[in-house]
């Protein structure tokens, strides 16, 4: 199934109005692929078909929707760039524990988290090295615009490729059951995790004050002025303490001068501390 060029313009304009997501020319083959499979299960014989559809509603729709929910990119992993994990189980988490002994409550936001890696990453974490925490009120609010990726991480359900990726052999035998050829996280772990939908570019609803937040690997998709727009909101939802972890290939610099790095190890991470 192949676009013609301006059915291509068409989807990279829905693409970006909606999701931020950025599509050049030359992107034409992944477009094909993510979305022959959606036109198929709409019974279409053509993508030009399906375009058509969209062209001819007048309001973004359930289709448009899940167009745009095709054309995220989702890979992610546990405990991906290994690193920010790390900072975490050396000095952040140590920290917040002090900063944090009088209301016994730490609250992380996992912004675009795909199918739950890295939320669930942070929880073995907690529990695997800090058991203080307990009893402490811990939350991790996960959020992700696409309903696909979501309904996989409320499941906690993986196969065995997935965890196969990062997740080290002895916390799968201690937070995963295995049933019908899946390895599903255990309920107690999933209790820790809230995953709701939410798209970056639109109004985020009220968040809590977060003492922590993993925005990674998504602003990749996004251009300048998205980036600081995003950058510009998660000042007000970040605790005076707290700090940004963003992906590797992703920074600050040059689009947010209020955010100041700080160095943990090898892992880099923002607070907008002025000290
Ligand atoms: C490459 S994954 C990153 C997952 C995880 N944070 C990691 O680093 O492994 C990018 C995620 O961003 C989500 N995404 C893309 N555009 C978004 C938007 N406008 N709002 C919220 N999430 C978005 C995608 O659905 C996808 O799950």
């Amino acid at each position: 199934m192949s676009l013609k060029p301006e059915e291509f313009d068409y989807v990279a304009d829905l693409a970006r109005t909606n999701a931020a997501i950025m599509l050049e020319r030359g992107k034409e083959y992944l477009v094909e692929t993510r979305l022959a499979p959606l036109a198929r299960q709409e019974g279409m014989a053509s993508l030009g078909e399906l375009i058509s559809r969209l062209r001819s509603q007048k309001t973004y729709g359930d289709l448009h929707a899940r167009v745009v929910d095709a054309l995220t990119t989702n890979e992610t992993f546990f405990f991906r760039d290994f690193h920010p994990f790390e900072a975490l189980r050396k000095f952040v988490i140590p920290q917040l524990i002090q900063q944090r002994a009088a209301v016994k409550r730490i609250t992380i936001w996992s912004g675009a988290c795909s199918t739950g890696q890295e939320p669930y990453s942070m929880t073995m974490l907690l529990r695997d090295s800090f058991p203080v925490l307990r009893d402490w009120n811990v939350k991790i609010v996960a959020t992700d615009l696409s309903p696909t990726v979501l309904t996989q991480a409320r499941e906690g359900r993986y196969s065995q490729l997935e965890v196969n990726r990062g997740l080290p052999a002895p916390m799968l035998i201690r937070y995963f059951e295995k049933r019908e050829g899946h390895w599903y996280v255990k309920e107690d772990l999933k209790a820790m995790v809230e995953f709701r939908p939410l798209n970056l570019i639109q109004p985020w609803p009220l968040m809590p004050g977060f003492d922590l937040i993993f925005l990674r690997n998504v602003m990749i998709y996004f251009d300048v002025e998205t980036k600081r727009s995003i950058l510009r909101r998660m000042r007000a939802c970040l605790l005076p303490h707290g700090h940004l972890f963003l992906g590797t290939a992703e920074t600050t610099l040059n689009l947010d001068p209020d955010w100041k790095p700080v160095q943990f190890g090898p892992a880099t991470a923002y607070t907008l501390s002025k000290a």
